[in-house]
């Protein structure tokens, strides 16, 4: 029959039925080398405890050793019989190292702490992942923001035309959005580095193991100070969880903007053929779909963020078998988001921006009337009488089809006493770029400092 670690109380093994829905090998043999690096600690202080003897100590390392090696090598697998990630490598060592040496490895650890410290550990490899190819976007926008520098397009509010602003600004805007996405992750790992091992199944270990050695042995800051929290917690995989849907939909705010900068009439880009795919059927289609699958994708990591709050929710403590359910979605996050940056990135990268384009649709839809309307009160003129003037330029133009620039000096006196040829001034995209020279405004000196401080953030994360 089937062999299980709880063989003393049992009569028999788990049913099949039991064993199938329980069974974890096919998502969680990912974590085998943390696992395993979990296991060489723990056997180090079981030594360092005098609970392994030296020449045990050497055996025990030297047969986790060969298994690493196999793991590594495809050579060991877990069989179909193995529950877990856990269980099928204490079969490894067993196999290797001897029932006598490998069966002193499980005194005083649990699965209960050890997955909670694997986790932990894995999510932490991940995050140092993940934070470089988000950066990788930065790094693709910083340098679409450094080769337009100087290039106005028409700002958005409701998706109609506001004010111009300067493309490097739009696209430093996210760019910044990014960055506290990766210094969340370092925020993140700063409450994640506290290793949970030596909390045993919920109460903690009577063998007199330290786990803060072993913490240390782990790259942990150091040991939980609850052992029931160190095993029943899991905010550390919800608030990685959520960093990750919370990048995926900073991402998909650029796609969506991607897709509609990529058709006919918008026009503002070009995507590189790389980046774009074709039609089986209309010849002449190209199509922004790294921008559209980053959009999709969003919905499903916050579908995984969603499944495992609802999986935490009324949760007693301490470790119950649900949270097995915390991995898949995680790990959903972790492969969909090494997929999409690369290509998001590389999108980013190769698009090319129509500056003629962008610059002769800046001044387009009244997008000067606030600068007529501010123009106004730096004269003297006070903002309600500013803003109606401004607004009977627009009415005056309107139904005429043409621009602000294009009411002669007398329409302007005609619409107020107050709208003197000075106006002119800032009836230009350059002027009212000039004009937004405070901190985080659009003019173009101010930008400038703007991507500095984005280069010097990137440098710094
Ligand atoms: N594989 C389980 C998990 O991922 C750990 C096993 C703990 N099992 C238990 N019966 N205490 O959560």
């Amino acid at each position: 029959g089937r062999v299980s670690l709880w063989g003393g109380r049992f009569s028999g093994g788990p049913a099949d039925a039991l064993a199938a829905l329980s069974k974890s090998t096919h998502f969680d043999w990912r974590l085998a080398p943390q696992d395993l690096a979990g296991s060489r600690a723990h056997a180090r202080v079981l030594h360092a405890a005098g609970l392994l003897d030296d020449a045990t100590l050497e055996a025990m390392l030297d047969g986790l050793e060969q298994l690493r090696r196999d793991v590594e090598s495809g050579a060991f697998t877990p069989a179909p019989d193995d529950e877990d990630v856990h269980t099928a490598l204490e079969r490894g060592l067993i196999e290797r190292a001897g029932a006598d040496v490998g069966g002193r490895l499980r005194a005083g650890r649990s699965r209960n702490d050890q997955v909670a410290t694997l986790f932990r550990m894995y999510l932490r490899e991940q995050a140092r992942t993940i934070g470089g190819l988000v950066l990788d976007v930065v790094d693709s926008l910083v340098s679409q923001s450094t080769r337009h520098l100087g290039v106005a397009m028409p700002g958005r509010t409701h998706l109609q035309h506001a004010q111009p602003v300067l493309l490097s600004h739009h696209l430093l805007a996210h760019v910044w959005a990014l960055l506290r996405d990766v210094d969340r992750l370092l925020d993140w790992d700063r409450r994640t580095a506290i290793s949970p091992y030596g909390s045993g199944a919920l109460a903690g270990s009577s063998l007199g193991l330290d786990p803060e050695a072993v913490a240390a042995d782990l790259g942990f800051d150091g040991s939980v100070e609850n052992s029931i929290d160190g095993t029943a917690s899991r905010d550390f995989v919800a608030e990685f969880s959520f960093v990750c849907a919370m990048t995926a939909v900073d991402i998909s705010r650029i796609a969506e903007e991607v897709v509609l900068w990529a058709t006919k009439e918008f026009g503002f880009v070009r995507l590189d053929d790389a980046y774009s795919t074709g039609s089986s059927i209309m010849p002449q289609k190209k199509n922004p779909d790294v921008a559209e699958l980053a959009r999709g994708k969003a919905g499903r990591l916050v579908g995984d963020l969603a499944g495992l709050l609802t999986t935490l929710k009324a949760l007693p403590l301490a470790y119950n078998r649900d949270l097995q359910e915390d991995k898949e979605p995680v790990f959903d996050a972790v492969d969909t988001l090494s997929l999409l940056l690369p290509a998001f990135a590389g999108m980013v990268e190769t698009m090319e921006f129509d500056e003629k384009r962008l610059e002769s649709l800046a001044p387009e839809g009244f997008s000067l009337a606030t600068d007529i309307a501010e123009w106004l009160v730096r004269q003297g003129v006070p903002f309600r009488i500013a803003h109606e003037v401004a607004g009977a330029c627009v009415r005056a133009c309107e139904p005429l089809g043409i621009e602000l620039w294009d009411l002669s000096d007398e329409d302007l006196l005609d619409i107020s006493p107050h709208l003197t040829s000075g106006v002119r001034e800032v009836l230009s995209v350059e002027g009212s770029l000039a004009s937004r020279s405070a901190k985080g405004g659009t003019a173009p000196t101010r930008v400038a400092e703007q991507l500095e401080r984005a280069r010097d953030e990137l440098a710094r994360l």
